[in-house]
């Protein structure tokens, strides 16, 4: 499937032109999107056109502009913008096994862990207008972050640690970076393979790039669950074995941008990954439903998702349930899979019973009391799990 996608992603590429064709493109404008830009980088273009996926092995992409992609979201597609990374998953990638659970050093980690720091963070990261990803205040968002994460380094941080740990910005061709956190032992080699912890900053209003847009679900909560993972593994002075390694990616809304740069520049020079995992929205509990992670099947690989029910079994107080999305590529775990590496997802709950206010106005953290931050925690335990059990052999 992978390999018949060259020529047909060829063959477009090169009927560039077809563009011009309207007939081409499925979503015809009907006016809902907002033109108000604003908010948003001068160089940002409602009617440019981008080559998009609507799976991760589709083999015929399509031509759209990026007004189509907001009204495709809105219908409640989901797709990967592969203009930029057309080739990703060219290599044949290391398969990893994944050993029992055996670590004796989480449960110490596991109690640094505070839904203080992960509501006064997400309030922070929801007060900005919007954090589109090819917006002022959406840079500004990654900006803080990025401020939030050396503070907690140069404060917590055990000088032994401090050695072990990078923070880098990654820059794109908009506006919002990525972030890259590091805690590599000081042996490790280009070559070790990574222990991945990701999750996304951007958010989006489907109606307009300029609109506000909190994301405190989507995906405010998977970012606070893994910076305060983070945190804990600072506070417990972990020492990796393995290179670790946790990403906040800049344009996932639109069409996993920063996730797939970052793959694609890991299997450029030819890294492997032990294992990643996708926490993008790990707040919501719905009212009169079983307390629950959902361990979602679809755009993952197998073994690491056993390997992470095994962690929820261990480590977390409420059980899990196997799941899946309506197809589609649905956050950055899918630019891993499609790379050929082993990623995993879990999620706030069954899909069907997920935060239904998200891409507007309304994820906010008090829309409602089903916005939890005790459930976050389970993720944050389960991040932290994830963490230490890969990355200490
Ligand atoms: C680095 O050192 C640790 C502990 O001394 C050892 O377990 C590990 O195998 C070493 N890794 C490399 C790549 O040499
Ligand atoms: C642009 O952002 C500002 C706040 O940063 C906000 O007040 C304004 O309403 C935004 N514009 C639109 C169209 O939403
Ligand atoms: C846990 O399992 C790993 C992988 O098999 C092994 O390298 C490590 O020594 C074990 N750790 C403990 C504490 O038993």
């Amino acid at each position: 499937m992978r390999f018949s996608f060259f020529p047909s992603t060829i063959a477009l590429a090169s009927s560039v032109v077809a563009q011009s064709n309207p007939g081409q493109i499925p979503f015809s404008s009907n006016g809902v999107v907002s033109d108000d830009r604003s908010n948003l980088s001068e160089d940002f273009e409602l009617d440019a056109l981008r080559l998009v996926q609507f799976s991760a092995d589709d083999i015929e992409p399509t031509w759209m502009t990026e007004r189509q992609k907001l009204e495709a979201k809105a219908q409640g597609m989901h797709f990967m913008d592969i203009t930029d990374t057309p080739f990703l998953g060219w290599s044949k990638k290391k398969q990893f096994s994944y050993p029992a659970p055996n670590s004796t050093i989480v449960d110490g980690v596991l109690s640094g862990l505070s839904k203080t720091e992960t509501r006064a963070n997400l309030e922070h990261f929801t007060s900005y207008h919007t954090r589109y990803y090819d917006s002022e205040t959406g840079k500004a968002s990654s900006e803080w972050l990025y401020a939030k994460i050396l503070g907690y380094t140069d404060e917590l941080a055990s000088e032994e640690q401090k050695q072990l740990i990078s923070v880098k910005p990654i820059k794109h061709p908009w506006k919002q970076n990525s972030i890259v956190i590091r805690l590599a032992p000081l042996n490790a080699s280009d070559s070790d393979p990574i222990v991945i912890l990701g999750a996304h900053i951007d958010s989006i209003n489907h109606d307009g790039p300029s609109l506000a847009a909190p994301g405190a679900g989507d995906d405010g909560s998977g970012t606070v669950t893994i910076l305060e993972a983070y945190r804990a593994l600072l506070l417990g002075n972990y020492l990796p074995v393995s290179p670790l390694e946790f990403h906040f990616y800049a344009g996932e809304e639109g069409g996993l941008r920063g996730s797939q740069a970052l793959a694609s520049s890991y299997e450029e020079v030819g890294k492997e990954v032990k294992g990643m995992v996708q926490f993008d929205m790990t707040a919501w509990h719905e009212a009169g439903t079983r307390e629950e992670i959902a361990i979602m099947t679809n755009d993952v690989d197998a073994a690491l998702t056993e390997f992470l029910i095994l962690l929820v079994d261990r480590y977390l107080d409420i059980p899990w349930v196997k799941d899946h999305y309506p197809p589609g590529p649905r956050s950055d775990h899918v630019s891993w899979t499609k790379a050929g590496y082993q990623s995993s997802h879990p999620l706030e709950g069954r899909f069907k019973h997920t935060n239904s206010h998200i891409h507007g106005v309304e994820d906010r953290i008090d829309i409602s009391p089903e916005f939890s931050f005790d459930h976050m925690l389970q993720f944050s335990k389960l991040a932290v799990a994830f963490a230490i059990e890969l990355s200490s052999y």
